[in-house]
């Protein structure tokens, strides 16, 4: 049984989605949810599913062990980034290398980097006047937004669009993806080819 930790400091929406895919999966399970924020949602949703919750701090995770001995000693197999904003220190990547996936809510390498997350990332895609925007999930690697892109899927930027209304379309894409992208990943030999598909593109 392969076991994952999902990293997250906002809402948990993707978090949760996770959670559920793999409750009753007969290869891999979310074992632990890290977050480094005080209040945020996705404390409730892995407490409401019987979850330990690891709350990290940033000296240590930055500048320190990056928590590494507690995750070895939960036996985790690997790392799902869904809303972590810090960046991951150069020892958990290598710690964990080729096993941390992130998902970032815009077509990387646009509108990617420091700063840019969750609203910030659609109002970026509105101002610049882009047609498209969609997801990304990629492996992690010692730059921010950076490292092989595992999966992408697009949507048409409307007419009238707000940075509202795409965030919301773009995490419906995210929820319907990433825990399929996770399973295909972790379970297929050599992991899914890097996709956009075409029934998306008109979501
Ligand atoms: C998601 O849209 C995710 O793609 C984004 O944060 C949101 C978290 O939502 N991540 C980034 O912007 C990373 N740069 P959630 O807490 O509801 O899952």
């Amino acid at each position: 049984m392969k076991k994952l930790a999902v990293f997250a400091s906002g809402a948990g929406s993707n978090a949760q989605k996770i959670i559920e895919k793999f409750r009753n999966h007969p290869d891999m399970r979310v074992s632990l949810v890290v977050c480094n924020k005080p209040g945020a949602g996705v404390i409730n949703i892995a407490l409401m599913a019987g979850l330990q919750v690891l709350m990290i701090e940033r000296e240590r995770f930055m500048k320190g062990d990056a928590y590494i001995p507690e995750l070895a000693a939960a036996g985790i197999d690997a790392i799902i980034l869904a809303g972590f904003l810090w960046k991951v220190p150069d020892n958990l990547v290598d710690a964990y290398r080729g096993r941390i996936l992130n998902i970032h809510p815009a077509l990387l390498p646009a509108h990617g980097g420091k700063g840019m997350y969750g609203m910030h990332v659609h109002a970026s895609v509105i101002a610049s006047g882009d047609t498209r925007s969609g997801i990304t999930i990629h492996l992690v690697d010692e730059r921010y937004d950076h490292g092989d892109t595992i999966f992408q899927a697009e949507i048409t930027v409307r007419p009238g669009e707000t940075a509202e209304s795409l965030a919301a379309r773009i995490h419906e894409l995210e929820h319907r993806h990433f825990p399929v992208v996770i399973e295909k990943f972790f379970t297929e030999p050599g992991g899914p080819p890097v996709e956009r598909p075409a029934e998306s593109l008109s979501s």
